[in-house]
């Protein structure tokens, strides 16, 4: 089943707006219009998957050291919405399960973004895929599952066939083109400053969708867009205002 993207897909939820890889961000990222959200996904020390992107604790949340090395009843006692704005003190860092539910109850199609901690690609890989295949039997034409980490996606490829991936990095470096293919990836996410006109249509040409991030500029997405980007991930919900 091929899948069903939209043009905009809203950034850790919708970053601007509300804080990152939250059940805020997604409820948020709903009512300002899209219909889809990315989110990062890392274990923890109980290898629960939870909504992260930073290695280390701290920047999104009151605490303290990696990630991986406390157990999910612990992540889930942080507070994730203070530091945004005090309207989002006592916010959670969800795990994966809660944001599946939570993104399927809002109709919200899903980039889930495998962000291993250092070591930890192949485990990482493998809970989301399980994850995956035991909560989405039903969605796997509104969810791609995308990694830096060629480890995750080849774990992704073995351990969740049925779901799409996209083959996520900084630039098309030497040699993309046949990582993408033997991955088995349907789309190219690279940082949209990478992209060139050119580029994009050597993407469509090798054929692969192409999805970029992080775009908060209404101007350069619809620039973008006419170049033949399926898709532009966004921390603003004023760029899928402009592309409605
Ligand atoms: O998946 C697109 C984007 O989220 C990749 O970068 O660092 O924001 O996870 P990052
Ligand atoms: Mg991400």
């Amino acid at each position: 089943m091929s899948l069903r993207l939209s043009r905009v897909i809203g950034h850790r939820g919708v970053a601007a707006s509300a804080p990152e890889n939250t059940l805020t961000g997604f409820r948020l990222a709903a009512e300002a219009g899209f219909s889809w959200v990315e989110f990062d996904v890392m274990l923890g020390a109980d290898e629960v998957p939870m909504l992260h992107h930073d290695e280390r604790l701290g920047r999104t949340n009151d605490g303290h050291g990696r990630l991986c090395e406390q157990d999910a009843a612990a992540l889930k006692r942080l507070d994730a919405g203070a530091w945004f704005a005090p309207a989002f003190a006592g916010e959670r860092i969800p795990d994966l399960a809660e944001a599946i539910s939570c993104c399927r109850a809002l109709g919200l199609a899903m980039n889930v973004e495998i962000k291993p901690a250092a070591g930890h690609e192949i485990r990482t890989a493998e809970v989301v895929s399980e994850t995956l295949n035991a909560l989405c039997p039903d969605l796997v034409d509104r969810i791609v599952v995308s990694s830096f980490a060629p480890d995750c996606l080849e774990v992704a490829k073995e351990k969740a066939p049925d779901f799409h991936r996209g083959y996520l990095c900084e630039t098309l470096a030497e040699g993309w083109r046949q990582a993408a293919e033997n991955l088995g990836c349907v789309s190219v996410h690279p940082n949209h400053r990478a992209l060139t006109e050119a580029a994009v249509a050597a993407i469509r040409e090798a054929g692969f969708r192409t999805l970029t991030y992080t775009v908060n500029d209404p101007l350069r997405a619809a620039t973008l867009i006419a170049w033949g980007v399926d898709a532009v991930i966004t921390d603003e919900p004023s760029v899928a205002a402009a592309l409605a």
